[in-house]
């Protein structure tokens, strides 16, 4: 039996996760697949084994597509520089992963919004690959942000429909990579949770510098703790005037009995413009911060 065959049989038996564990201890650990059978040195096989499960992003293969049609936010007005200042927080913070997930306790709350203006103002950094990553799949919102249709999506790359490559649309103007979402998905929690998806965000993880992921509301679907286990934590979208304190303590609370960190709120939908950008604000013994922004022109309060 060589080694490719003994290793094929560990798996079988599910042995896999113990005997790469003795591996990583001693290379040279002599692991007994049965009574006949001894395996020295698994090392090499290893090897192949992580490359297979994260390979690079071929960035020659992705979809270029400079005609997206959007909002731009004015270079100079107030609400740019609340982005700016949202950009340096997010550097202060420095969340535990390259990524972070925008959740809001309802809809509506503008968390595509803000994840599409912080992803746009992140690209500003030539040198930097953001990625903005839509896994709000029963109300994909990033493809009709930016007026663009995809043809196959993250979803179809779960279901091994679809190369991961195809799935993300650069646009050279902006600097900004996107993966919209081409439908809405009633079986989103099932495709969340599936391993696959954990492969591909990991993949994700290693390729680009910072990854902006738009997700649902925590308070109506378990969605953002399934993603948020899988990124570097979460900011809250919080709307003035109408989110609810007892919601949002409850969204946060069911984040935290996930192990998943809420890392700021935002706070949109601001009527009139409070020249203090942000305040510490004590809350559960955490400190998180306030972000302001103008209500944008199509705002029900605007
Ligand atoms: N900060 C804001 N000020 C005013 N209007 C906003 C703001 N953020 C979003 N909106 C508007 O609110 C609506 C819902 O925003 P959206 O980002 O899709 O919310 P969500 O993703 O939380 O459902 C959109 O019409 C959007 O233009
Ligand atoms: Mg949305």
């Amino acid at each position: 039996m060589n080694l490719d065959d003994a290793f094929r049989k560990l798996m079988k038996k599910g042995n896999l996760s113990a005997s790469k564990q003795e591996v990583t201890e001693n290379d040279k650990t002599t692991v007994a697949v049965d009574e006949n059978t001894k395996v020295t040195t698994l090392e090499p096989t290893i090897e192949e084994e992580k490359e297979i499960k994260f390979p690079p992003i071929d960035f020659s293969q992705i979809v270029v597509e400079d005609k997206f049609t959007f909002n731009h936010v004015e270079e100079r007005s107030q609400i740019a520089e609340e982005y700016r200042i949202l950009r340096t927080r997010l550097q202060i913070i420095n969340p535990s992963k390259n990524s972070v997930m925008f959740t809001s306790c309802r809809h509506g709350e503008g968390k595509s919004s803000t994840s599409m203006n912080l992803s746009l103002f992140l690209a500003k950094k030539k040198d930097q690959k953001i990625l903005l990553v839509d896994l709000d799949l029963r109300r994909s919102r990033v493809g009709k942000l930016f007026n663009y249709k995809p043809k196959v999506d993250i979803v179809d790359v779960v279901r091994e429909r679809a190369e991961l490559e195809k799935t993300i649309v650069y646009s050279k103007k902006e600097n900004l990579y996107i993966m919209p979402v081409r439908r809405d998905y009633s079986n989103a929690t099932e495709v969340l949770e599936s391993n696959n998806m954990k492969d591909i965000i990991n993949r994700l993880h290693e390729n680009f510098d910072f990854i902006i992921i738009d997700t649902c509301p925590c308070l109506s679907t378990a969605d953002p703790t399934i993603v948020g286990k899988l990124i570097g934590g979460a900011i809250m979208v919080v709307r003035t005037r109408q989110t609810q304190r007892e919601s949002l303590e409850h969204a946060i609370l069911a984040l935290r009995e996930h192990n998943i960190p809420t890392l700021g709120l935002v706070l949109t939908f601001m009527k009139y413009f409070i020249p203090k950008y942000f305040y510490r604000y004590q809350y559960y013994h955490d400190t998180y911060y306030y972000y302001h922004y103008y209500a944008g022109k199509d705002s029900v309060d605007g």
